[in-house]
């Protein structure tokens, strides 16, 4: 055969050599050893030719096969060898890099509103009181009647609120934990523990046949109020609650508990101020400030102008809910106190608009 020439499997060499090196896996660079070197490849198919050649052309055809073939073979190792190479140089970038930057994570974290619950729990749990919790739906005389709210008095006025059925309505203070509380000392036999909610608060201490155990809580929740939303007010909010009953309650009590709280709490420069108030359910009664962190008693938006921040109220607590709690007043007294989360919150952390707090925008809460 002509064609077989040593020249032309020398060109057929540098064809399949080329094709090797363009081979982009090891995939094809097989593919290429068949099309040339395999039964039927076309190198195979030449070289098979050079016994079939003139004698004076097979000598220079033969030396030219054999070259081809070396010269293929080589080719294909090498290229084998650097596929394989960059395969594990791949692999390994993807494996593990330890100087690319780590992927983010976002951990979650509590709203503000909740780190600062559990630190006022934690405050009043170190000076001894346990953490009570009552519904958020409620029964009406735990709301109003058994925390000595005459009907139609106008202080229930003050606090517009949701109604289910006459019944039962969406809680407007945790002052209804305070009977659950006082009720939950007596003993599993005693009477009062089976009495219903409904029950008229004034005849439930004439049940009791047990010696119910001092209460000292801290109740915290959710409380309604059908209010429109302002700096400081919102319709839905937290407060918490505080109640201690016990023999010999004073209002020395009273003060020294709040104000000790307050200086934990917001630190211990914290001045601390008690006015007369009202509350049905307290007697006496008191509203108590601190002085405003955001103007340092100069006068902003947040005190309306006057320097103080009205934190919550107290007071001793009144015989008829002492009564309705199946307490005897001639035996104990009692201090208490409710106060909203939110308004302390802001104080410490200086928002000046509750509604941030319920917004759950992204850019406010990370700064928590
Ligand atoms: N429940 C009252 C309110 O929501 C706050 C309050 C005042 C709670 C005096 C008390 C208290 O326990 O003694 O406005």
């Amino acid at each position: 055969m002509a064609h077989s020439s040593a020249e032309e499997i020398r060109n057929l060499a540098e064809e399949a050599e080329a094709e090797i090196g363009k081979a982009a896996s090891s995939r094809e660079l097989e593919r290429v050893r068949v099309a040339y070197l395999g039964r039927e490849g076309k190198l195979t198919a030449v070289l098979r030719g050079i016994g079939r050649l003139p004698d004076e052309e097979r000598p220079a055809a033969g030396r030219a096969g054999n070259e081809a073939r070396v010269a293929v073979e080589a080719a294909m190792a090498k290229r084998r060898k650097q596929l394989a190479a960059q395969k594990a140089a791949a692999s390994a970038a993807e494996g593990l890099d330890v100087t690319l930057p780590g992927r983010g994570v976002e951990v979650g974290h509590r709203h503000p509103l909740m780190t600062t619950l559990e630190r006022l729990l934690d405050i009043f749990v170190g000076m001894g009181y346990t953490v009570a919790q009552g519904p958020e739906v409620e029964w009406y005389t735990l709301n109003w009647t058994a925390l000595n709210y005459p009907p139609d008095h106008p202080a229930m006025d003050e606090q517009d609120s949701f109604y289910v059925t006459d019944e039962i309505m969406l809680r407007t203070q945790t002052s209804t934990v305070q009977i659950r509380a006082m009720r939950g000392q007596h003993d599993e036999s005693c009477p009062v523990r089976k009495l219903d909610w409904r029950f008229p608060p004034q005849e439930v201490l004439s049940h009791c046949r047990c010696e119910p155990r001092p209460t000292r809580v801290v109740a915290p929740g959710r409380t309604y109020r059908r209010e429109s939303v302002t700096l400081t007010h919102s319709d839905i909010f937290h407060q918490l609650e505080g109640l201690v009953v016990d023999e010999g309650i004073t209002f020395a009590d009273l003060k020294g508990t709040l104000t000790a709280f307050l200086r934990e709490y917001l630190g211990p420069e914290t001045r601390v101020r008690f006015r007369p108030d009202f509350f049905p359910f307290t007697e006496p009664s008191a509203d108590f400030s601190v002085n405003c962190e955001l103007c340092d008693g100069r006068g902003c938006r947040f005190c309306k102008q006057s320097g103080w921040v009205e934190i919550g109220g107290s007071g001793l607590v009144h015989p008829n809910v002492l009564i309705a709690g199946g307490y005897d007043p001639d035996r104990v007294s009692g201090l208490a106190f409710g106060f909203g989360v939110e308004r302390i919150a802001q104080r410490r952390f200086g928002i000046e608009h509750i509604r941030t707090l319920y917004e759950n925008d992204m850019r406010f809460l990370r700064q928590f």
